[in-house]
């Protein structure tokens, strides 16, 4: 906790003295007063107050704040936990950095901020660099540091920029005394940024830097349970991994430090700052946002968009574009928490099996493990596994087991070889006097491997391989890598000091940094804990995904549970221990398409309403998994009419493979979002931006779930446009309104948008199955009847295809003239080369909406097909091998 004295700023209660001498330096703790009263402020508005006294467990008074020179105004207690007006505030002229100099580099500017009085926290930091790089048109990068000394950074490789940008879609400014930054959208006049409105703070543990915003309509800023679209009422929110069942305003398992804001007239805008330090960011009603971090830099990227699928494309531009998964990874996962046993676990492939529900892949929780010890197994109740795993390998299917990322430090049977060899060969975090922290995790007690080393990678693979000699699998879910550790801090507690105890510690659950973790202070190979806490999920991503590459020689697949950005580089992510309850879909904007929640909810019991409702969306989860503890709630385990509707939605999902699969590899290849807010498709229509029941795959596919229990309609916005019923074709024009569907419990609703093409395919019960079968292009016509759509073809599980050109590419395009394919692979056009990749492919059928009347005859190449013709659809029936090129129009 600040001691109120310390910075000695110690002003009579209603007015200060004058301004003192501007040649006070740093470390002169004389008592300096500003000029300023805080008499008139009371008339300034209250959503513009910027909070001097974040401190949450003080009760502000005036005399703590006008200790920090902060003028304190009290206004009506708020219930317990929520956050209003602050009562201690910034004053105009509170002291912050001016701008000294300012000079041209290649890339942009370089400056220095000097602070010449001393603000309120230890270690303020005199001197600071500017680095400013106009990196590209629409990508600005500011960083803020120590002139004198380094800082840690977060070890981001971030493509280097060579060039200055020629013609920026952005003007920068700044104000000089004291600093701020302005930025505009040049286009529009926008202030994107204003960081006059509050001062700068730059001390050792505490960076802090305000912004006015142009708009309320913010999101990001990950990973919360709170709505879509943040509210700016008073809102802050904390960032650093947390082992917790999402809750709202909790900092949860990852930290995503971006957002992304609409401005008037639709166009978008994002803000990232790269750090990984504990964080929070104060949302107020001004519109204004606080960024508050306990250490590193201040390293913002700002993207101009315009619009917000390219911020999200310039945002991943930086962190890195998300790995493409293998093919199997997009099929249904079954989970449990509580199988008894390998047989039990068989019990349920097979009941699936039987009922012919797709299938792709069958998991197991931490039950496999001899004593909840990772890369283990339990001699007794899973001695089927192996053979499990080849019957699923044997039927095309996957396997998946759990790691918990604590290691046990003790052993039944006298030696554990993954602790021993890691204690051996130093891998673990250590505690400030150099012994291993030692916490407590499922196993009883545990060491946390440091995967900042990169020694431990190379043993995390000998792990995985020594186990991989007994189970063959597929592919690792890493969990419990906040790190999660059912002590605060170890055994021993943590040490005293300013890593544990920081001078301020952001709003996080448990009021401390090691609340059910890991000692901030623990020592790491690259950093202490306090820097690298929030990138333990990232470290131990790239160790597993590495490991995976070496040990199969495919693509891997690998959920994790704590993120941070660049996380989809390595893998997916689930959403944690949710409970069953009726919730709204989850969207990706931080470059991990392949995510989802645990269908029909980890804890708490569903029912079968719940569950049926909850599947239908879930087989919309870019990542799709139903996974639970204790009860069983796998699709088997209902009546006939659920299973069926279960069955029915999860064919649904199969047949659009291909379409899911094409835009997994655009979300590779330059970032595209896989699951999307509608407001990313129509970002002038003001409408969308609340809009958060509702999500899109791709450009096209509208998805409009059931979220509430007891209904057979449900109400959602079709956006303007000429729309088709993804089962009839039946058409529907809207002008942007909402509408009220059908929706019985067997039934969910899902539109084409006009004038795409929809490569699907005869859904098999696994996506292997699904592959070999014949494509069905649904063809939606737009109002002008043309349409146009894409699909991209690999084998699904080497690595690096694209990259390697082993890949087919085709474009189908609908034009008033006629229609047809193009295909490329290996990147330039190359149609002849398709058969590498796609020969045995076929397009089964063509379904075509929206054909106003019946057609006198159908042609592919020339020759005349048959066809039929029903409610507005062309149905032409031909088999045209999918290598080839066709007009069959
Ligand atoms: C916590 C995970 O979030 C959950 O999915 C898992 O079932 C349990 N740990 C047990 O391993």
């Amino acid at each position: 906790m600040l001691q109120a004295a310390e910075a000695g700023r110690l002003c009579p209660k209603h007015g200060r003295q004058e301004r003192g001498k501007l040649s006070l330096r740093i470390g002169q703790a004389l008592p300096l007063c500003l000029l300023h009263t805080c008499r008139h402020l009371p008339s300034r508005a209250a959503s513009q107050r910027f909070d001097c006294y974040p401190e949450r467990r003080v009760v502000v008074t005036q005399e703590l704040c006008e200790s920090r020179g902060c003028c304190f105004i009290q206004s009506p207690p708020l219930a317990e936990g929520k956050q209003g007006v602050p009562w201690c505030f910034y004053p105009p002229d509170f002291p912050s950095y001016a701008l000294e100099s300012l000079n041209q580099t290649a890339l942009g500017m370089v400056g220095v901020l000097v602070r010449r009085e001393k603000a309120y926290y230890p270690r303020d930091i005199e001197k600071l660099r500017l680095d400013v790089e106009f990196e590209t048109d629409t990508r600005l990068h500011i960083k803020i540091t120590d002139a004198a000394n380094p800082r840690y950074e977060v070890p981001l490789d971030v493509p280097r920029v060579t060039k200055r940008a020629e013609n920026p879609i952005y003007s920068l400014n700044f104000s000089w005394d004291p600093f701020g930054v302005l930025l505009q959208r040049k286009a529009t006049g926008a202030v994107l940024l204003n960081t006059t409105v509050a001062p700068l703070i730059f001390a050792d543990q505490f960076l802090q830097i305000s912004t006015s915003l142009p708009s309320k309509f913010l999101y990001g800023l990950g990973e919360h349970r709170d709505s879509f679209l943040h509210s700016l009422d008073w809102n802050t929110l904390t960032f650093w991994a947390r082992d917790v069942a999402p809750t709202e305003s909790f900092n949860l398992y990852g930290a995503h430090p971006f957002y992304l804001l609409m401005e008037e007239g639709g166009n978008a805008h994002g803000v990232f700052l790269l750090n990984s330090n504990a964080m929070e960011v104060a949302l107020q009603p001004a519109p204004g946002l606080t960024w508050r971090t306990i250490g590193g830099v201040l390293d913002f990227y700002i993207f101009l968009g315009p619009d917000p699928n390219m911020v999200i494309q310039q945002y991943q531009q930086v962190i890195g574009f998300p790995a493409m998964p293998p093919i199997w990874a997009l099929g249904f996962h079954l989970c449990r928490w509580g199988y008894g046993s390998s047989n039990e676990t068989w019990q349920t492939v097979r009941a699936m099996r039987n009922y012919q529900i797709p299938q792709d892949a069958q998991w197991n929780d931490i039950d496999y493990m001899d004593g909840y010890r990772d890369f283990t197994l339990d001699s007794q109740k899973f001695t089927s596994l192996p053979s499990l795993v080849e019957d699923l390998h044997k039927h095309g299917q996957r396997y998946v087991m759990i790691l918990d990322a604590g290691i046990s430090s003790t052993s039944p049977h006298g030696s554990y070889w993954p602790f021993d060899e890691g204690l051996r060969r130093g891998l673990f975090l250590n505690t400030t006097k150099g012994q291993p922290l030692i916490g407590q995790v499922w196993p009883g007690f545990t060491a946390f491997p440091d995967f900042s080393n990169p020694d431990t990678h190379q043993w995390w693979l000998e792990n995985l391989q020594h186990f991989y000699a007994h189970v063959p699998f597929d592919g690792v879910w890493i969990d419990m890598n906040e790190p999660s550790n059912f002590m605060d801090g170890s055994e021993d507690g943590c040490p005293p000091g300013e890593l544990d105890s920081p001078p301020y510690t952001p709003a996080v659950l448990g009021d401390s940094l090691s609340a059910k973790t890991v000692c901030a202070s623990a020592e790491q190979k690259a950093s202490v804990h306090y820097n690298l806490h929030n990138l333990y999920g990232l470290m131990e991503a790239k160790a597993t995904a590495s490991a995976l590459v070496r040990i199969r020689g495919k693509r891997p697949f690998l959920v994790s549970r704590s993120t941070f950005p660049s996380q989809g580089r390595y893998s997916g992510h689930w959403l944690g221990d949710n409970r069953s309850g009726w919730h709204r879909p989850l969207l990706d904007l931080f470059g991990i398409p392949l995510v989802g929640a645990d269908i029909c909810g980890f804890s708490g019991s569903t029912s079968e309403e719940l569950c049926t409702r909850w599947m239908q969306l879930g087989a919309f989860y870019p990542f799709s998994r139903n996974h639970n503890t204790q009860n069983e709630q796998d699709p088997t385990a209902f009546s006939p009419a659920a299973r069926t509707a279960m069955k029915d939605v999860l064919l649904t999902r199969y047949s659009l493979l291909p379409f899911l699969y094409t835009l997994f590899h655009r979300a590779h290849l330059q970032g595209d979002t896989v699951a999307r807010p509608l407001f990313f498709e129509f970002p002038r229509d003001v409408a969308t931006w609340e809009l958060d029941r509702q999500f899109l795959w791709g450009q096209s596919l509208l998805v409009t779930p059931v979220l509430e229990p007891g209904v057979d309609s449900v109400t959602g916005y079709i956006p303007q446009g000429t729309w088709y019923d993804f089962y009839t074709g039946s058409s529907l024009n809207s002008s942007g309104e909402m509408l009220k569907m059908s929706a019985p419990l067997e039934h969910l609703n899902l539109h084409v948008r006009g004038g795409s093409i929809l490569p699907t395919q005869k859904p098999g019960t696994t996506t292997g199955v699904t592959r070999g079968n014949p494509l069905r292009l649904i063809v939606a016509l737009s109002s002008h009847a043309t349409a146009w759509g894409d699909l991209f073809w690999d084998d699904g599980e080497s690595l690096d295809t694209f990259e390697k050109g082993n890949y087919s590419y085709v474009v189908f395009n609908v034009t008033q003239v006629g229609c047809g394919g193009e295909g490329r692979s290996g990147g330039p056009m190359a149609p002849g080369h398709l058969d590498t990749e796609a020969t045995k492919v076929t397009i089964g059928t063509l379904s075509i909406f929206g054909v106003q009347k019946p057609p006198s005859k159908v042609l592919l190449n020339g020759q005349e097909k048959p066809f039929s013709y029903l409610d507005n659809q062309v149905w032409p029936h031909f088999r045209v091998p999918f290598a080839g090129r066709g007009s069959p129009c």
